[in-house]
């Protein structure tokens, strides 16, 4: 699946729905990024990740499942799919930044081989309360 497959008020309406703690992305978001040639998609409304590969590194921009349909293996799938894509894409790298405070997304990317490589302070703004460290995790895409 491409970008282009998915419609921008779906991305966003899943996006919404997931990410409780910050503001959502719109669907004007969305769309600006299916125009964008560096970027691509996996999954469906159910669960989706927008990746951009640039000179051999892929970074994964977001990923979220419908509350409807998670804790059943959605993002584990797609996290597969997205690096395979990236990897046919001439990445040899992926790297994503992630919340200190959001346990599920950290259990899922290192269980899905990624590691701590570096720290963001204080770079997410929450709806409430202070601002959350990123983490950043990385991992070779050869054996993806
Ligand atoms: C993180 C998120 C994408 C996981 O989606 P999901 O489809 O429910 O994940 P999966 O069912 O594929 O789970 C895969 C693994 O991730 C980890 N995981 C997922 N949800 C978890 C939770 N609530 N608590 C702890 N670990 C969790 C587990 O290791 C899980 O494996 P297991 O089920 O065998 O224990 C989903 O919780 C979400 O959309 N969260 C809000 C948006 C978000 O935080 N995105 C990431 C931003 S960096």
């Amino acid at each position: 699946m491409t970008l282009a497959d998915m419609a921008p008020d779906d991305m966003a309406s899943t996006h919404a729905a997931a990410f409780n703690q910050s503001r959502p992305w719109t669907s004007e978001e969305f769309a600006l990024l299916i125009e964008d040639q560096f970027c691509f998609a996996v999954g469906d409304p159910r669960c989706f990740a927008v990746i951009r590969v640039v000179a051999g590194e892929a970074e994964l921009l977001t990923i979220a499942t419908h509350p409807d349909h998670q804790r059943h293996g959605l993002a584990r799938e797609v996290m597969a799919r997205w690096q395979a894509a990236a990897f046919r894409r001439g990445a040899e790298v992926a790297f994503l930044e992630v919340a200190r405070d959001n346990g599920p997304a950290r259990a899922l990317y290192q269980s899905c081989g990624f590691v701590e490589s570096g720290m963001r302070r204080a770079y997410y703004a929450r709806k409430t309360g202070p601002r959350v460290d990123a983490i950043v995790m990385t991992r070779s895409l050869q054996q993806a």
